[in-house]
């Protein structure tokens, strides 16, 4: 572990602070200071206060938190239903006919659900899914788009129990596979072909593919989305639109426990397999509503847009469940910001008056690079809250955002989490917190974190070291899907009672959290987890390799890219084909996110005496930067020839 001390320092010069406005403040959720105090005084008293404020419960909790380390029950013995706190309460308290989601698809065709609606198709896939055999307990794959039967199909699964596994719709059918057989899930949900930049790309093939590995799945539920002509297989492959057609549209909710598992999703670690992050239901849905809440001052009125992908932790915690809980309109886009024309978003905001919009860094990189004159062709002054997430901010984008999209006024808010904490950890009060363009702020009322130093001492103000969490928080992970030992040793083995998150941080004066990326083998590509062993692993799959090592670079608009360092068989020949080729096989194994921008063969890759890749020499290359520390290298003749060959390179591009 590393901690990349001068980028932060780089932040640190940016002088200026946003303090809340009395107009900002006179309608904010949060306005003082008192949840934060509540919430020191009495932590365990506070989430019991929450947990009566936001979630509807069958049957109250016995105990509130028990903690037998590593493993958290937060509302034992309580009982609830996920799809029910985020529908058949709203409709019950007289608000169905409320809009659920705007839809607007790629090609520009939309929707307006309403609660009512989004219930009725909810218990009619419940319904349809049960028929198939599905029960409660049993898990089921979900691999679709960002189209509306999305979050049907989770809210479907959480009505009957049965936890979902959703996997991001751009991931391959090999990730499909591997994912779907860890989990061992019975039934797929997925659509015929999704739109992306106005070509189809072929999900039900995927699917298909992905089936024939995945021998657990029994049953497969297509939604037609283009209308291509697919291939189905009988007995085993459904229409979603005929498999609901005649059901019932009422379908009583289970009762479940406050621990039953809602749902896991993967997400990268360090080691060449993904890990299922377990959640469960009470925790998460108390986590996700209070967050949503809090963070984005959430009114009856809002429009809420969480241009995350519902594939990723961001998407299932703001765009379904936390959003949902609260009873919401969300605006639900299914294509990307660049098509056909680079203002879509700016579109869309004004078109249905979006009020908040919250999105990563890599975006608004990418909109800085486009230039102002696409937000200011549109009317944007519905926006009242501009949130981040999923990788630093550096001052320049945060205040650029600030002033192209939020007309210089209106606040900005940096969330830390991870797909591990379920839901927001550090972040702004926007009603409360000063601002300083950059950092997260605070950990959030009920939330307790530090940055400690190697030994786990807490940094001094102005110091930096890792991230830790102190103390439980409802929405923690449940440990990792049929892998406690994993689990404890990757979050839990380092600093014994303290959760390791993995990332580097530097604390200021006034104790404002400013993150710096990850300290362990985990990359961030444009908001994105990849882990470097994963996209070693899938290069030295591929028959003409015999050894890779993958770090990330360093860049400007995306955060980092993705550089590989590959050695080949003997006997064969590095090419631009053979580049190629082994970025179409990364594609292919785990998705195109994960395909390497820079492949250079060399002969033999950097390695200490005991044979471990020097992954940190390997990004000093990749970046250009004076070597560090080579006193352990077995043969610093290998670095120097790489170095030299990136100068070449650098040279030849400029
Ligand atoms: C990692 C978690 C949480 C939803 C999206 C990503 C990085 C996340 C921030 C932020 C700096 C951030 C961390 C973290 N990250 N938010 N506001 N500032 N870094 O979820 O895929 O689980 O990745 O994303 O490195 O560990 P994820």
């Amino acid at each position: 572990m590393s901690v990349d001390v001068k980028t932060i320092e780089a932040l640190f010069k940016e002088g200026r602070t946003f303090a809340p406005s009395e107009e900002f403040r006179a309608q904010a959720n949060v306005s003082n200071d008192s949840l934060y105090k509540e919430a020191d005084a009495d932590i365990e008293a506070f989430w019991a206060r929450q947990a009566e404020k936001y979630v509807s419960w069958y049957k109250k909790w016995d105990t509130t938190l028990e903690w037998d380390l590593p493993f958290a029950k937060w509302f034992a013995g309580g009982k609830l239903n996920a799809a029910y706190q985020c529908l058949d309460r709203h409709v019950a308290a007289g608000k169905g006919d409320k809009v659920a989601y705007l839809f607007e698809g790629e090609p520009g065709d939309t929707r307006s659900i309403t609660y009512k609606q989004l219930l009725d198709e909810v218990c009619r896939l419940a319904n349809a899914l049960k028929g198939l055999g599905v029960k409660r307990g049993d898990r089921v794959g979900i691999y679709l788009g960002m189209i509306p039967e999305l979050p049907a199909a989770m809210l479907a699964c959480a009505r009957i129990g049965a936890p979902h596994c959703v996997v991001f719709g751009g991931f391959s059918a090999d990730a499909v596979a591997d994912r779907m057989q860890d989990a061992g899930a019975v039934c797929l949900i997925t659509q015929d072909e999704a739109w992306r930049r106005g070509k189809a790309v072929a999900m039900k093939h995927n699917a298909d593919e992905a089936c024939d590995k995945a021998e657990t799945i029994k049953n497969m539920v297509v939604v037609r989305r283009t209308g291509a002509e697919v291939s189905m297989v009988a007995g085993r492959d459904h229409w979603y639109h005929e498999l609901i057609a005649d059901q019932s549209s009422e379908c009583e909710p289970e009762v479940m426990d406050a621990e039953d598992l809602l749902f896991t999703l993967y997400t990268s670690g360090t080691t060449a397999k993904p890990k299922g992050i377990k959640h469960t239901t009470a925790g998460y849905m108390l986590q996700a509503m209070y967050t949503h809440d809090i963070v984005f001052n959430i009114h009856p009125d809002t429009v809420y847009w969480c241009a995350a992908d519902i594939g990723w932790i961001t998407g299932h915690t703001y765009i379904v469940y936390g959003t949902l809980g609260n009873g919401t309109t969300n605006i639900l886009y299914e294509g990307t910001p660049d098509y056909p024309v680079k203002d879509r978003w700016w579109e869309i905001v004004e078109k249905y008056k979006a009020t908040v919009l919250y999105c990563a860094p890599t975006a608004i990189r990418t909109f800085m690079k486009w230039g102002p004159e696409f937000p200011q062709k549109h009317d944007l002054s519905s926006l009242k809250l501009l949130g981040t997430v999923g990788e630093p901010i550096n001052p320049e984008a945060w205040i650029w955002y600030r002033q192209f999209i939020g007309a210089d006024s209106i606040p900005v808010v940096d969330t830390w989490w991870q797909t591990e904490t379920g839901g927001i950890m550090v972040a702004p009060l926007p009603g409360v917190t000063t601002l300083k363009p950059g950092s997260a702020t605070k950990p959030l009322p009920g939330i307790r974190a530090a940055v400690v130093d190697e030994a786990g001492k807490e940094v001094s103000p102005g110091g930096g070291g890792y991230v830790v969490l102190t103390h439980p928080w409802p929405g923690m992970l449940r440990g990792i899907w049929g892998a406690d030992e994993r689990y404890k040793e990757t979050y839990w083995a380092t600093y014994g009672d303290r959760y390791l998150a993995g990332d580097g941080a530097r604390i200021d004066t006034d104790g404002y959290f400013w993150f710096m990326g990850r300290v362990d083998d985990v990359m961030n590509v444009s908001g994105h987890r990849i882990s470097t062993t994963e996209v070693e692993s899938a290069l030295v799959d591929h028959p003409s390799v015999a050894e890779a090592a993958v770090v990330g670079k360093a860049d400007e608009q995306t955060g980092q890219t993705i550089a590989a360092f590959v050695t080949l068989r003997s006997g064969i020949e590095g090419s631009t084909e053979l580049v190629a080729e082994l970025r179409n096989h990364v594609g292919k194994l785990i998705g195109p996110i994960a395909k390497p921008k820079f492949i250079t063969f060399t002969p033999e890759l950097p390695k200490t005496r005991s044979g471990k890749i020097m992954r940190r020499l390997l990004r000093d290359v990749s970046e250009q930067r004076l070597l560090g520390d080579t006193t352990t290298l077995a043969d610093t003749g290998v670095v120097h020839e790489l170095q030299r060959r990136a100068a070449e390179e650098a040279g030849k591009e400029a």
